[in-house]
């Protein structure tokens, strides 16, 4: 336990693919742990006088609060960065950025489009930096998603996760997550929107190592049949809003509805990170129906980001 304590503290979190199965399981037991310790109202101030700084080049609701209340429960502090008024978006260079920061705060946390922007904040910073989402990852909210799996359904390994849609930031990290866990991982993505070849490769190569499944497929049945766990998300992330008219034609198959699900096991859950667009990924029976687990799911994040800040900035 100490070893995988010290083999965290000072870490950058990039990608869950550069953290060992071990690693990611200790994450998930830190935060069931502060969150039991939150609910019965307990003290937990493990970052008491600390401070992180949060970079927001992309809009958000859950990221910016739940690591802005995580912060204030562990007895620290959260600084909300707009990029735009950051001398960054006059032209200030992101190692600048991440050395200056780091003059003055305990962590980084960054939501940007360029994965390598965040991996050269990275490089430069002093102190660890967490990725709130890039165009290619977003780690945190599958941690959280894990954890949810976890409550639901008292395990990982071994279960069927079904995602469909577009192969985008959230279902990378689903690769990655699913694959250390020891979960199956099936993706139904349009041909075009299938998610990276190299993402896929690298998550296949860690699925060695746990026994998990991982397909790619364009049919979003056949990723569904039996599935413990249905996923889905919009059809256009944040900056592809020009694409989004063709990408409603293109991605209407892969709608989550009852038809869909059916074919999933009688006690899947539903999950999704939110925001949601109500009868386009999903009918608005099926996130707000019973098996739907999206609001626990994104009071996990709360916990899990907690659980990183700790592990990571103590
Ligand atoms: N799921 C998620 O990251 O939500 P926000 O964009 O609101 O932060
Ligand atoms: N894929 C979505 C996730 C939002 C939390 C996006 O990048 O916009």
């Amino acid at each position: 336990m100490n070893n995988v304590l010290d083999s965290l503290r000072g870490r950058d979190l990039l990608s869950l693919h550069d953290f060992s199965p071990q690693e990611i399981t200790h994450m998930l037991d830190l935060e069931g742990n502060l969150k039991q310790k939150q609910k019965k109202g307990e003290s937990h101030q493990l970052l008491k006088g600390k401070t992180l700084a949060m970079i927001f080049q992309k809009s958000s609701t859950r990221t910016r609060v739940s690591f802005e209340v995580g912060m204030f429960q562990l007895g620290g502090h959260a600084l909300f960065l707009s990029a735009n008024e950051l001398q960054l978006g006059r032209g200030e260079s992101i190692a600048d950025t991440g050395r200056v920061l780091g003059r003055y705060v305990d962590g980084i946390m960054i939501r940007t489009f360029a994965q390598g922007d965040v991996e050269e904040l990275a490089r430069y910073s002093p102190v660890p930096v967490i990725n709130g989402l890039t165009d290619l990852l977003h780690p945190c909210q599958v941690l959280a998603d894990l954890q949810t799996v976890r409550e639901h359904k008292g395990k990982l390994s071994g279960l069927k996760l079904a995602w469909v849609g577009d192969g985008n930031n959230v279902c990378h990290s689903l690769l990655y997550g699913c694959a250390k866990a020891g979960m199956h991982i099936s993706v139904a993505s349009p041909e075009g929107y299938l998610p990276h070849a190299k993402i896929v490769a690298q998550a296949r190569r860690d699925a060695d190592t746990t026994g998990a499944a991982v397909t790619i497929t364009i049919d979003p049945a056949e990723a569904v049949a039996g599935a413990d766990v249905v996923v889905t998300d919009v059809w256009a992330s944040m900056g592809q809003e020009s694409q989004q008219r063709d990408r409603m034609k293109i991605f209407a198959p892969y709608r989550v509805d009852a038809g869909l699900v059916a074919g999933a096991a009688p006690d899947y859950i539903f999950m999704h990170c939110l925001p949601a667009h109500r009868g386009e990924e999903v009918a608005t029976d099926i996130i707000d129906g019973p098996h739907s687990v999206v609001f626990d799911e994104a009071e996990n994040r709360l916990h899990a980001q907690k659980a990183v800040l700790a592990l990571l900035m103590a």
